[in-house]
């Protein structure tokens, strides 16, 4: 069985718990777009991973991990992220960790271009600042320098000193930066080459050779953050869709057999850009500290609202969703009173455009809340009536089977129908 796991709303849903239960029944975990944007969580036996680059798969032993074509790399942040998950007791090494040759690299200068950039727009993205958009941008500029340059010496001084001669006076010029010295990169990434050459190699010919192997695709980010699908230009710079798990890791080969879309019980958004369904004040507030609604990436408190099913509808078609899985419904269980977001008022059912996000009002329905603790149960049957209500309600606009509900961060807070 082949698994595509993807966000259905603006990222944090849940995908690297998700990713992490279903690992156990996959044999090669694939990421295939963005970068360290993205913060998966994963909790077990109190103690918390959050992986930036690597599949949340590796936490399994016995498992294969690779970092696809599509994905933007940092390669200081990987090898930190290789020596905290050696430092948790965690095997990563090349025989569990493939990055293919084909990745491209984020450079000092992307991370400089991201801030900058942020800095003067006046409609700000409020990106990550990890330098994804700028990385992203040089690739299809055709001067990105890809991971097969960084461990080919006189390739990869050639390549940088080609794009600091355009990219010098253009900070200087127009930001007033002073030059990036070609030494002192060229010195830092040598050291990085060293350290990550073992794991390189070409993740086409070994996705093709282990085609029979069950693969888990890990996406990043969430629909409404994609280049094209999302809010523009309140996105992230690539195609965070399951139509990408493909391209984004060369292995039209391997047949998907099943589409995992992942959703939060209520809606979240971190950085500017239209969210019909947020909330101000007290609701807001108790969805952050009862959620624990702070980035894992970038810490900063994300906008926390109800759970709008006119975007989930959207999402699921999108991605040709099969299944669906629901997480942090325990996050409800004190709520009095619970509200969705059925459609948007004055728009018959799909007859508005997806770019006009920000003009919506949404149409609410509510039911009471069930208001008793669900983190320990572990039977859909014993789900409170009203909680299973709520699910009922999501199956029946999506037209999708809930298949899992998570009901805690830890692994084992997790029902599967
Ligand atoms: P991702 O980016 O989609 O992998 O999600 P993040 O890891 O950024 O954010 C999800 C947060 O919710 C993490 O802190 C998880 O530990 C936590 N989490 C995941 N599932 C549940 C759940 O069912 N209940 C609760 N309370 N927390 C959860
Ligand atoms: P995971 O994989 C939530 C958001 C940023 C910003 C926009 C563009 O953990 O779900 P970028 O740095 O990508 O250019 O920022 O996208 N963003 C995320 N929000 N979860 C993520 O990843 C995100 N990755 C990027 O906050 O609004
Ligand atoms: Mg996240």
């Amino acid at each position: 069985m082949n698994t595509v796991v993807v966000g259905l709303q603006w990222g944090d849903e849940g995908k690297g718990k998700i990713i992490d239960y279903l690992a156990k029944d996959a044999d090669i975990i694939v990421r295939f777009q963005g970068g360290n944007n993205a913060g998966h969580t994963v909790v077990i036996d109190g103690k918390k991973f959050v992986f930036h680059l690597i599949p949340s798969g590796i936490l399994r032993k016995g498992k294969v991990c690779v970092i696809g074509n599509g994905v933007v790399i940092d390669p200081k942040v990987l090898i930190e992220e290789i020596s905290y998950l050696r430092k948790k007791g965690v095997e990563v090494s090349p025989r569990n960790l493939k990055i293919s040759l084909l990745s491209h690299l984020i450079m000092p200068y992307h991370r400089v271009m991201d801030a900058f950039r942020e800095g003067k727009r006046i409609q700000k993205i409020g990106t990550t600042k990890r330098g994804i958009g700028p990385c992203y941008v040089d690739k299809f500029s055709r001067c990105g320098i890809r991971v097969v340059d960084l461990i080919n010496p006189k390739k990869f001084a050639f390549k940088l000193k080609d794009n600091l001669k355009e990219k010098n006076p253009l900070f200087h010029e127009v930001y007033g930066r002073s030059y990036f010295s070609f030494k002192d990169i060229f010195e830092e990434y040598s050291q990085y080459a060293k350290f990550l050459k073992p794991y390189c190699c070409d993740s086409v010919d070994f996705l093709y050779t282990n085609q029979n192997k069950r693969f888990l695709f890990e996406g990043a980010q969430g629909t409404f953050l994609d280049i094209d699908f999302g809010t523009y230009p309140f996105v992230t710079s690539s195609h965070t869709i399951a139509g990408n798990a493909s391209l984004g890791s060369g292995a039209p080969f391997i047949k998907i057999d099943r589409i995992i879309g992942v959703a939060k019980a209520y809606t979240t958004r971190v950085g500017e850009g239209p969210f019909p369904t947020e909330l101000k004040g007290s609701l807001d507030d108790y969805f952050r500290k009862t959620g624990k609604e702070f980035g894992a990436t970038t810490q900063r408190a994300r906008r926390c609202g109800w759970l709008d099913l006119e975007i989930l509808r959207r999402a699921c078609l999108l991605n040709n969703v099969n299944e669906v899985a629901l997480t942090k419904i325990d996050v409800l269980d004190s709520l009095k009173e619970i509200k969705f977001c059925i459609n948007y008022k004055g728009h018959k059912k799909r007859s508005f455009s997806f770019c006009d996000l920000a003009l919506v009002e949404p149409k609410y329905e509510k039911i009471k809340g069930w208001f008793k603790e669900t983190i320990n149960v572990r039977e859909y049957s014993e789900l409170p009536i009203l909680a299973r209500q709520y699910i009922s309600i999501i199956e029946k606009t999506l037209n999708k089977k809930v298949k899992f509900i998570s009901v805690g961060e830890r692994r084992e807070a997790i029902i599967k129908r």
